[in-house]
């Protein structure tokens, strides 16, 4: 599949883009930075824009199978950039295809990750949090074949291949729990070959 990956610059992005090529995917990363790709570069198409113009989507998503979103604030400060990516994103999907959308938002909506969840979603991830729930409101009101995915706290370490998702929950209900960005990636895909979570909100996390 051709895919359009939002993001593609960051952790998450650039691990979809080591294991895209050995599952036959080619990928079309769209960036603002494509510097940023460093090396990574000679294995994607680049198409520069902003992920918050539907004028730019609209431009390069015509060929595309999917369109997978790992776009991410900088930091904990006040951000729209999920909602606002979130809103261009489907828009211009509605008119230019493809109907398959899946992004990564954050399991920390999750309310049942008990008191501990609960604090980090009104102090330290108060704004991603809302954020990703804007975002997530925008996506499930589409009219696409769309998939939520929200990881715990993501680490760099290395594809394992040993997650559990569960539809609805994060599994152990743990707001300690991590997973790799290459897991996430490497589920990211998997949904994208199989679909098995269309209209889910799923949630991910590592180890078995
Ligand atoms: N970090 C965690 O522990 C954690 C936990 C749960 C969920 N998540 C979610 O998981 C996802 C992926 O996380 P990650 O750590 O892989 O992300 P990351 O490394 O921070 O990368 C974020 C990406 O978003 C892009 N981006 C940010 N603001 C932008 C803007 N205004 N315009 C265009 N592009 C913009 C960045 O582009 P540039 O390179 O150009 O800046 C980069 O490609 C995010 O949605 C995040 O909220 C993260």
């Amino acid at each position: 599949m051709r895919l359009l990956v939002l993001g593609a610059t960051g952790g998450t992005g650039r691990a979809i883009i080591r294991q895209a090529g050995e599952r036959g995917h080619e990928i079309t990363a769209f960036v603002r930075s494509p510097q940023k790709l460093g090396s990574l570069i000679d294995r994607v198409t680049v198409r520069q824009g902003d992920p918050r113009s539907v004028a730019d989507l609209q431009k390069v998503l015509p060929g595309h199978a999917a369109v997978l979103s790992v776009l991410g604030p900088p930091g904990p400060g006040p951000t729209t950039i999920l909602r606002a990516a979130a809103r261009s994103t489907v828009d211009a999907m509605e008119i230019a295809g493809p109907r398959r959308l899946i992004v990564v938002s954050a399991a920390v909506l999750f309310r049942d990750l008990g008191f501990l969840g609960g604090v980090l979603r009104h102090t330290l991830l108060k704004n991603v949090a809302e954020d990703s729930a804007e975002m997530e409101h925008i996506v499930m009101a589409s009219r696409l074949d769309w998939t939520i995915v929200r990881p715990p706290r993501l680490t760099n370490g290395s594809l394992t291949s040993r997650y559990r998702a569960e539809n609805g929950h994060l599994p152990g209900r743990s707001a300690l729990a991590s997973i790799s960005r290459a897991d996430v990636a490497h589920f990211l895909l998997g949904e994208l070959e199989h679909g098995s979570h269309t209209h889910h909100v799923v949630g991910l996390t590592g180890g078995t």
